[in-house]
């Protein structure tokens, strides 16, 4: 499998459990991702809980899926120790390393964005107790595939320009 083309984002599941070996390698992906001047700004909070996940539904109107998933991943960024313009471009890393590496393990998986929405923000930072310099970036949700829908082709070679735009 080619986990670079063939990620998608995965909304259903089954009921099966995260492999601890599997979240184990996800979390080690996580934070193998790049970050500018290497401040390794970015924290995971694992999130298993059903009624944690119930109270993510509530405040997050594009992550209902969470309610049949197993875990999802809470991303972080701490910005006392990066620069704040790096903190989202530090945790789109984290967040798109996880992505590929649930696929890895077999996993489908969908980012649901928080940083950019300020009432989601809000609601999340408030619901996991993040201390001030804590800022949550997004929910990554985790689980077995049950989606049977095909991969679309995303090759469109009319976005690529060699050398030069015009
Ligand atoms: C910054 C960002 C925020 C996103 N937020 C959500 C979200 O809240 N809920 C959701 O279901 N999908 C979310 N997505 C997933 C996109 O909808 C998805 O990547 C897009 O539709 C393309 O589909 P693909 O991931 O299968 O290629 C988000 C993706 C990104 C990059």
């Amino acid at each position: 499998m080619d986990i670079l083309i063939e990620r998608k984002s995965v909304r259903k599941y089954t009921n099966e459990d995260i492999e601890k070996k599997d979240l184990d390698y996800i979390l080690h992906a996580a934070m193998s991702a790049p970050t500018a001047r290497n401040t390794r700004c970015c924290s995971f909070v694992v999130i298993k809980d059903k009624e944690t996940h119930k109270k993510i539904a509530a405040v997050h109107h594009a992550a209902q899926m969470i309610l049949q998933a197993p875990l999802a991943i809470l991303v972080v960024g701490d910005k006392n120790v990066v620069f704040e313009e790096y903190l989202p471009q530090d945790c789109s890393a984290a967040t798109q390393n996880i992505l590929l590496a649930a696929t890895a393990r077999g996993y489908g998986s969908v980012w649901c964005g928080v940083y950019s929405n300020k009432k989601i923000s809000e609601a999340v930072e408030k619901l996991f107790n993040l201390p001030e310099n804590i800022k949550a970036f997004s929910i990554v949700v985790i689980g077995k595939s049950a989606d049977n829908n095909s991969l679309k082709n995303r090759w469109h070679p009319e976005k690529i320009k060699y050398e030069i735009w015009g």
